[in-house]
């Protein structure tokens, strides 16, 4: 049919998957709960230079099921589990206020790696959300307290961005109260690593209570 590319199966059967580098990972010597583990994927991403290392798609739905899904910035990671910001009035914030619950899947591409974080959601402080809206660049700040994420784009919506840029330089400590951080807390957590050779390796941990059940995983 004219006008239609497809189908794109060549094209895609070239895309690179290969790996920058495949670092080692001795899962028998795995830990008893998954923290230590994220600290050193986290930490081997971030200074072995991965584009992306602290972003994730987010997965979310609404109460009747309906998905969707979307990358977001992980802003920090503590006991309690994974921090990411967006808008309550955007579709994900609606979608968990509805259904508070999550995956998270971070690629670690050039590491062949990824790790999947389910889990329930909430939302953190007012003070949490305020400080993740001032981590964001100053012409962010400016487009996310000027409109609504991911609302049609208004004829107006420069002149509005300007004058939002304009308060901030006025009042900089400024927030968009809308702005809020979420916690995934995870009740799963699936640390995958594929090394040229050997295969793929799953290790998945389980939140039993205050435990973690650790099991390998069919790849
Ligand atoms: C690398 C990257 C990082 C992003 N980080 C965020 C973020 O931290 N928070 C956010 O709300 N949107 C972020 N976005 C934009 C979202 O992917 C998405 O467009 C937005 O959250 C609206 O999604 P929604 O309509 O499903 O709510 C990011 C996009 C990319 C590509």
């Amino acid at each position: 049919m004219p006008g239609m590319p497809f189908p794109l199966a060549d094209l895609l059967s070239r895309a690179s998957t290969r790996p920058t580098s495949e670092p080692e990972w001795d899962v028998d010597a795995a830990p008893d709960t998954p923290w230590p583990l994220v600290e050193e994927w986290l930490t081997a991403a971030v200074d072995g230079g991965v584009l992306g290392a602290g972003t994730a798609v987010l997965a979310t739905a609404t109460a009747d099921g309906s998905p969707s899904a979307r990358t977001v910035l992980v802003n920090d990671v503590t006991e309690n589990g994974f921090w990411f910001a967006t808008s309550a009035e955007s579709p994900a914030g609606r979608d968990l206020a509805e259904n508070p619950a999550a995956a998270l899947v971070l690629h670690l591409r050039e590491q062949s790696r990824q790790l999947r974080v389910t889990g329930a959601v909430a939302r953190g402080d007012a003070g949490r959300g305020a400080a993740a809206f001032r981590a964001r660049g100053g012409r962010s700040q400016a487009i996310t307290l000027a409109g609504r994420q991911s609302e049609p784009l208004p004829d107006d919506a420069d002149e509005r961005i300007a004058a939002a840029v304009q308060r901030l330089e006025q009042d900089p400590g400024s927030v968009d109260p809308r702005w809020t951080a979420y916690l995934v807390a995870p009740a799963e957590i699936e640390f995958w690593q594929s090394r040229h050779g050997t295969g793929e390796v799953r290790l998945r941990y389980e939140r039993d209570g205050d435990a973690w059940r650790r099991a390998r995983l069919w790849p």
